[in-house]
């Protein structure tokens, strides 16, 4: 089964100023990127629809994050109906940081991504282990139990499986992001192949095939080759490198 590989650049609460904002686009704008693959960049909310305009039409657009709801008193959200009107195709989901610094549960995030996914949204949905819970030999444990969530609930929503094509999970080991300590290779294909494994048990063999697994912690130019050669990794989810040129050769990790 051939899933195509994804790049995806997660800006979280960056760049700051209008003129490293313009200068992100240029090196995007101006690069040359592997055709084969699918490119989505993620800015804070109040770029997205600014983004949307200026940036090519070959890379798309995700943001960071939504609420369930489509409308009402929910001061700071933005909904799946929103992101829709503004013709924003992806959302991120899950995040770590939106689990540990605004304890955003799993079952609130399967209830986004049924929400979002209800609204014709395509999910980066994000699992991942803290280092307590790896070195308690619990990865499997905890990615299973995030990635369940989500399928009981598909399991309960209108149109259920065929909601998978729209859904790209990222693996991002918590103690990999922003620290430079990237997983190794086996580390990564461990956890991707397990993740694999147990989507072909609780959902079925064809959506463990075509479900694509990117893997998002400390990705950059000097690491990204290696790991894109490996058999259940299907591309990344960068952060801190997406705001720089090596994101480009990120992209084209598979050339
Ligand atoms: O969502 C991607 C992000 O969490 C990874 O961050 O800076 O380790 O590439 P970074």
């Amino acid at each position: 089964m051939t899933r195509q590989f994804f790049v995806g650049g997660n800006f979280k609460m960056n760049p700051i100023t209008r003129k490293d904002k313009l200068a992100l686009v240029k090196v995007l704008n101006d690069a040359e990127l592997d055709p084969a693959v699918e490119v989505v960049v993620s800015p804070p909310a109040l770029y997205l629809i600014p983004l949307a305009e200026s940036i090519r039409k070959d890379i798309k657009i995700a943001a960071q994050n939504c609420y369930f709801k489509d409308s009402g008193a929910f001061t700071g959200e933005i909904s799946p109906a929103q992101l829709v009107d503004a013709q924003i195709p992806y959302v991120i989901l899950g995040h770590s940081e939106r689990r540990t610094l605004f304890h955003e549960t799993s079952e609130e995030v399967a209830q986004k991504t049924s929400a979002a996914l209800a609204k014709g949204l395509s999910i980066i949905l994000c699992i991942g282990e803290t280092l307590h819970e790896r070195e308690a030999g619990e990865t499997g444990k905890v990615c299973q139990s995030q990635l369940k969530a989500v399928v009981d609930v598909l399991k309960k929503a209108i149109g259920g499986d065929s909601s998978y094509p729209k859904i790209v999970i990222a693996y991002e080991p918590v103690w990999a992001i922003g620290t430079g300590k990237v997983a190794t290779p086996q580390q990564a294909q461990e956890a991707h192949a397990d993740i694999r494994s147990f989507l072909s048990k609780a959902v079925s063999s064809a959506v463990a095939d075509s479900t694509r697994i990117i893997y998002g912690g400390s990705v950059n130019g000097g690491n990204c080759k290696e790991l894109s050669t490996l058999p259940d990794v299907d591309g990344f989810l960068v952060g801190g490198a997406s705001l720089k040129p090596e994101f480009v050769q990120i992209v084209n990790s598979k050339k």
